[in-house]
């Protein structure tokens, strides 16, 4: 059992033997003598809920984190009373719940393998300080079994062999071996024997995950109150794990507006308003394609929410009009809490309606945040998250501002030992009142929710634009997030490519590091290396501090300049491949960023591998770390690829020394890739696309890739107004066929594609579309191969001579 240092324990308790069993429909209840009892319900074939009470009844069944979109059913529920067990069959698995201790085994449904199993099982220990119980499972770890996901850890990808608890926390400048930071994700992936499956432990309470950390063959997680109440899901593909535990928890609700996608420039803070203007300039004088600009707190008057410093930004509507005009989107910052001031319309209104959190006692929870001593908007009251969701009605209908950026909502406060409400703080829960420390690490999700809901509202008919610092499983349905407050030293860079990709097999893949890190001053390569792999995160943001001088991508030298717009223009260029990726994430959760583990489970050699993941599908992106660096050692995984920059071909399973001088990095493409490409622009919606080029990348065999595009805002395309189109790629030694196959009623902007074939082994003679062969003239044969053809093409041939 896993010891519980911290309260002095009366001892574990354990179910006794099983007396009863029930079924409901898609639920079983299995009773111990002892009143536990537990709720197994079938969600799907791959997907069990486990349930368990110790007083004989269930609490209310209320989660934030599962969305009510998720998919359930399945085909086949099989329970059999054996001697010693119960055994729940569906298609995908088989479960024994053992009569004399309760204890749970799960099997592989058609082949037999033992997928997980109890350790100790469910146990608890009375809570004798708070009342409940604390709850604890523990489950066998084995040898060679590797653990991921979690959310923002900063630490090695793989999590075996460590213990980390989850109760979110605002962390300057936290570190590799700091815990808990700023988000709960309590999901992890179990990979053994070549077979994935997830454990997603639904409890908000402070909780703990040991990862045969305390024992060698034992993984447990436990929480300070609650129920025990964890989804298993069976994969055997990790990937699909990680899909269905989004698909349980929620998908983006949508698309982001194809801008959000492109690069934001922030600071702590740009004011007054010519400091604004100057650093849009810059980017425009410059050509440095840039789409955000950020307002943090200063804006504000006395850092009060909802209002303006009318000395710095005399006219913010005219400022933000202007700022669009010339392509910026504006983006302000909105923390929770709110000044204690009676002559502040916000606080005023908050206070006559009763939406402030209160002490137990009943006080009011008072705090001291940027504007001073503040009190708190309870998020957790559905009256509360209308309310908030209509201040916004000015700054987004009136103002203009485009998106919000939630901050401080772990929720942070100043001056205290633990950084936030002392635990006895009420909140509604949504009619399950309990105490901060249920609500605590759903607090600032609640707040970006009712963020959203303004903005969706105000914004429309566009799409909202979000982002949050705090959150908790299903967050990721309403907003984009990003890592807190990091340093600019080289091992935050590692970090960094450690969360972005964490976040990603933990189902919220919108997320980014601040560019450059947050505290203390990057230098020139530092900040380059940085951006490099900022290319390759879906939220691509530079934010800093503003103590530490300046960090925009012109505040270091030319050269820096330079390769950084030589990177920023890569990733406008890749924006209809990044889109694309997105469409696949909010349709079924495919993760934005897959690590190497879960792009190839079955190479062991992929288990242990943090620095290199696939942007999307098909392209591998591998940052360099270090100083002074001139290459470095990477793994290429299994299959062939291209250089990104030479296209030369390398054969992946193994690792290789790759070139990569400060204005380069390692990046390739998955042969048989066709890679959708924009042509570079400042901000999106600068230029009008009249052609997209496809990067083919020749390969002997079958591949598959995609272009989704809409109108890059608004929810037409929830319509069917889309585009996808769907390229099937098929390489022979003597020829090449292309076939296309539509979905959707968009009539693209774009007439034709650019066909640019990388790689190709033969000399072209004939060139058919849709069996009609077309002149050759206008085709580049040096180098690239390269000619334009009418978009609604199904079959593109090409022949050798
Ligand atoms: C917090 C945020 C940071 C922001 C600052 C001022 O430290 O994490 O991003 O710039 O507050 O608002």
């Amino acid at each position: 059992m896993i010891v519980n240092t911290e309260l002095e324990s009366k001892g574990d308790l354990f179910p006794s033997k099983i007396i009863n069993f029930k079924k409901d429909v898609d639920k079983l209840y299995f009773s111990a003598d002892n009143d536990v009892i537990l709720e197994l319900t079938v969600v799907r074939d791959s997907l069990l809920r486990f349930r368990y009470t110790t007083v004989g009844t269930f609490d209310n069944d209320f989660s934030y984190a599962i969305t009510k979109y998720a998919s359930i059913g399945y085909n086949k529920l099989e329970i059999e009373e054996k001697e010693t067990c119960y055994e729940v069959t569906t298609s995908k698995l088989r479960c024994e719940i053992s009569k004399k201790d309760m204890k749970v085994s799960i099997y592989d449904a058609k082949d037999g393998t033992l997928i997980n199993q109890d350790e100790g099982g469910f146990h608890w220990e009375e809570s004798y300080e708070f009342g409940g119980n604390i709850v604890k499972m523990s489950k066998v770890s084995n040898n060679g079994e590797s653990y991921f996901g979690l959310g923002d850890k900063p630490n090695h990808l793989n999590l075996k062999g460590k213990r980390y608890d989850n109760w979110v926390t605002d962390s300057y400048a936290f570190g590799k071996d700091t815990d808990p930071i700023y988000k709960t994700i309590p999901f992890y992936t179990g990979l053994h024997h070549g077979k994935a499956y997830g454990i997603f432990f639904d409890n908000t309470f402070k909780s703990s995950f040991d990862f045969a950390h305390e024992r060698r063959n034992v993984t447990s997680f436990w929480s300070q109150g609650g129920e025990m109440n964890y989804y298993f899901f069976y994969g055997p593909k990790m990937n699909d794990v990680v899909e269905s535990y989004t698909d349980l928890t929620g998908k983006p609700h949508h698309l982001p507006p194809l801008w959000a996608l492109g690069f934001h420039q922030c600071k702590w803070s740009y004011y007054p308003e010519s400091k604004v203007k100057e650093i849009t300039s810059t980017f425009r004088k410059l050509k440095i394609p840039c789409d955000a600009i950020y307002l943090d707190i200063d804006y504000m008057e006395g850092f009060r929410c909802f209002t303006w410093n009318k000395e710095y930004f005399p006219d913010p509507k005219r400022m933000v009009k202007e700022l669009l005009a010339d392509g910026f989107k504006t983006v302000a910052i909105i923390d929770p809490g709110i000044k204690i001031d009676k002559e502040y319309s916000v606080f005023k209104e908050g206070l006559e309606n009763d939406y402030f959190c209160k002490r137990a006692d009943g006080d009011y929870m008072k705090g001291k945040v940027w504007p001073g001593e503040c009190y708190f908007p309870d998020f957790t009251n559905p009256e509360v998250r209308e309310w908030w969701s209509g201040l916004f009605q000015e700054l987004i209908e009136d103002i203009g501002i485009k998106g919000v950026w939630n901050d401080m909502n772990e929720p942070a406060v100043m001056e205290v030992p633990n950084k936030t409400f002392p635990d006895d703080v009420r909140h509604d829960y949504d009619g399950n009142p309990c105490s901060h420390r249920k609500a605590h690490n759903i607090y600032g999700m609640q707040m970006a929710r009712a963020t959203y809901q303004g903005l969706k509202k105000y914004s429309y008919p566009k799409r909202p634009f979000v982002i949050t610092r705090s959150a908790y499983s299903g967050t990721q349905r309403y907003t984009s997030t990003w890592t807190g407050d990091n340093v600019a030293t080289w091992e935050h860079l590692w970090i960094a490519n450690i969360q972005a990709q964490r976040m990603a097999m933990s189902g919220f893949s919108f997320a980014g590091s601040d560019i450059g890190g947050f505290a203390e001053q990057p230098q020139g390569e530092l900040f380059t290396r940085w951006i490099q792999l900022g290319v390759f995160h879906p939220f691509f943001r530079v934010h800093s501090s503003g103590d530490h001088g300046d960090q925009e991508p012109w505040a270091f030298d030319e050269d820096v300049t330079d390769i950084v717009r030589k990177f920023i223009e890569i990733r406008y260029q890749l924006l209809p491949y990044l889109y694309t990726a997105f469409w696949n994430y909010i349709d079924h959760g495919a993760p934005l960023l897959k690590s190497l583990v879960l792009y190839d489970q079955e190479d062991v050699q992929t288990h242990y591998r943090t620095d290199e993941f696939i942007f999307g599908e098909q392209i591998l992106a591998c940052p360099v770390l270090e100083p002074n660096a001139k290459g470095r050692r990477m793994y290429i995984p299994k299959g062939n690829w291209y250089n990104f920059w030479n296209d030369e071909i390398v054969i992946g399973g193994k690792e290789k020394w790759v070139d990569a001088d400060i204005d380069s990095m390692p990046i390739f493409i998955k042969e048989g890739a066709i890679i959708p490409k924009f042509p570079i622009q400042q901000y999106v919606g600068e230029k009008e696309i009249k052609e997209i080029t496809l990067d083919v990348y020749y390969k002997k065999g079958k591949e598959k890739s995609q272009l989704f595009s809409d109108a890059n805002d608004g929810f037409d395309y929830t319509k069917g107004r889309y585009s996808l189109r769907n390229f099937r790629f098929t390489g022979k030694s003597k020829d090449l066929i292309i076939n296309q196959y539509k979905e959707g009623k968009f009539a693209a902007p774009y007439d034709t594609f650019k066909i640019q074939i990388h790689g190709l082994p033969f000399e072209i003679g004939v060139i058919q579309i849709d069996n009609e062969s077309i002149a050759l003239d206008h085709l580049k044969v040096d180098g690239i191969h390269s000619f334009v053809v009418d978009k609604d093409f199904s079959e593109l041939h090409i022949f050798s001579i």
